[in-house]
């Protein structure tokens, strides 16, 4: 008999009917109850050994962790605490585990502790619930730009441009590192390396999907980025990933209604979908948050949250004005911010941003039209000539979760940008070409997917969103 997800079995109305599962031990108690778990559900199943039909070594090797396909038939719950549970007749071992040594024991481990143990996390209830949210949220990002038209571009892992233009790159590189080709002037020599010249992981697919929105005219990427910054902070990672739309013909204010009902639609879906999973982590979030300093508490749940952010306008406000803001802020006149704010054109920071969103305007924020000097050469320049048709998203709780912009589409504002800031234009021939042949007023953004992930799950760290975390000094797994 083919087994049944536990999730199937705790929605069967039907009981004394004979069922096969399969999963893991969460606990076992008094040498009789199985709280059974196989993934497919935040909720245990309730299972009942039967003492006589059990030998004492199999007994024995019931433990937490161990993998089981029971048989049994499915009946009313005698005890509290769940509807249904099976009564099982035969036990079959698949998998034992060894009591003394495996660490995820049924109690409250700290977060700290579980990422040591990443290839074991997912089996707690935490870790499982926010795993199911994000492939949630995932397959909900395929869904809503499918559903708007928009064509699925899978744009290269290793390339030879910045698209950011940070410098902030892993090398992909086949060469020896102790002993290197070296040309005539002592330079290592990449024309002898793989791919004949220097390439890195990729920092964005918008490069790449620019040139595939002037040809299909709707299109998004979904893929992996790398970034060799330094940056040990909740909310960054070296390997995440990022979802990027491009669309032709779209100006910023386009680009920003999309944006917003992108995210408040997929956000509307999980809801939905991940009730018990969100429930879960309501509580957890709530528990968390009781923990902390008062004036470091949300003011609202995870759930509430959520919400608001669905229910709500997304407040636009232009980096002049948020300037403004924050230049006459309590914080900046009692020098409570780490970076003052006292000249127009410098960049925000965390704690700016984090002041706009939490304490001024108590809601999503999208800041747009900023300063040139801080954004990346590919941005649309204003008629003012010193800001750019740029826009951030800034989330309660995570800052920055949108990057975007109108792009520049006019060959000469382009280059004269791209010789500005000394960027190998040699490098660029190709996106200079699209500028070239039948340019178009266009724009797109990048959403970071674990910030995305982060916020809905209420997770504090980055590091606990992704299965397997890639940051500084760490790439275990
Ligand atoms: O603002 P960024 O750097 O924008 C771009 O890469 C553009 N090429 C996007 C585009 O217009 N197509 O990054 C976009 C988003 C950020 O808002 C943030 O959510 C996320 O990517 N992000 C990171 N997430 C985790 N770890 C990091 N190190 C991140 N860096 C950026
Ligand atoms: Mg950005």
């Amino acid at each position: 008999m083919k087994a049944l997800k536990i999730k199937e079995v705790l929605e069967i109305n039907t009981t004394n009917e004979f069922y096969t599962v399969q999963g893991w031990v969460r606990t076992f108690r008094a040498n009789r109850f199985v709280a059974l778990n196989d993934g497919s559900t935040i909720e245990n199943l309730q299972c009942v050994i039967d003492f006589e039909s059990i030998d004492e070594s199999l007994l024995k090797q019931i433990n937490t962790g161990a993998a089981l396909r029971l048989k049994g038939t499915l009946v009313e719950s005698q005890g509290g605490g769940q509807k249904v549970e099976l009564q099982v007749k035969k036990v079959i071992l698949l998998g034992a585990s060894d009591p003394e040594r495996y660490p995820i024991q049924p109690k409250k481990h700290s977060l700290e502790f579980l990422r040591e143990k990443a290839h074991l996390r997912v089996r707690t209830s935490t870790f499982s619930a926010v795993m199911r949210v994000r492939s949630a949220l995932s397959f909900a990002v395929h869904e809503f730009f499918q559903q708007e038209g928009f064509f699925h571009v899978h744009t290269p892992i290793v390339t030879g441009s910045d698209a950011e233009g940070a410098g902030e790159m892993f090398r992909v590189s086949t060469l020896d590192p102790k002993n290197p080709p070296l040309t005539k002037t002592g330079d290592i020599d990449y024309k002898s390396d793989f791919f004949g010249k220097e390439t890195n992981l990729t920092v964005s697919g918008q490069l790449e999907a620019e040139a595939y929105a002037m040809g299909l005219g709707e299109v998004y990427t979904f893929g992996p980025t790398f970034r060799a910054e330094n940056s040990n902070t909740t909310r960054h990672l070296a390997e995440f990933w990022m979802i990027e739309p491009e669309m032709a013909f779209y100006d910023l204010d386009d680009n920003m209604n999309l944006a917003e009902k992108f995210i408040t639609t997929v956000l509307k879906k999980v809801l939905s979908r991940c009730e018990k999973d969100l429930a879960f982590l309501d509580e957890r979030y709530t528990k968390e948050e009781s923990s902390k300093p008062l004036i470091e508490r949300s003011p609202m749940g995870l759930l509430e949250k959520i919400n608001f952010v669905v229910r709500n306008e997304f407040k636009r406000v232009s980096y002049s004005e948020a300037y403004e803001i924050l230049r006459n802020s309590k914080p900046n006149k009692k020098k409570k911010f780490q970076f003052p704010i006292n000249e127009w054109g410098v960049d925000l920071q965390s704690e700016h941003e984090r002041f706009l969103v939490e304490k001024h305007f108590n809601c999503p924020v999208i800041l747009y039209d900023y300063p040139a000097n801080i954004k990346a050469f590919y941005m649309r320049r204003n008629d003012d000539n010193k800001t750019v048709r740029a826009m951030d998203i800034l989330f309660p709780g995570i800052g920055e979760i949108v990057g975007g912009s109108q792009r520049e589409e006019r060959l000469e504002v382009l280059e004269k940008r791209i010789k500005e800031m000394e960027i190998d234009k040699e490098e660029l021939w190709w996106y200079l070409d699209l500028r070239r042949f039948g340019s178009v007023p266009h724009s797109g953004f990048g959403l970071g997917f674990e910030r995305l992930v982060q916020f809905t799950t209420g997770m504090n760290n980055i590091r606990d969103v992704i299965p397997f975390p890639r940051t500084p000094q760490n790439a275990a797994f």
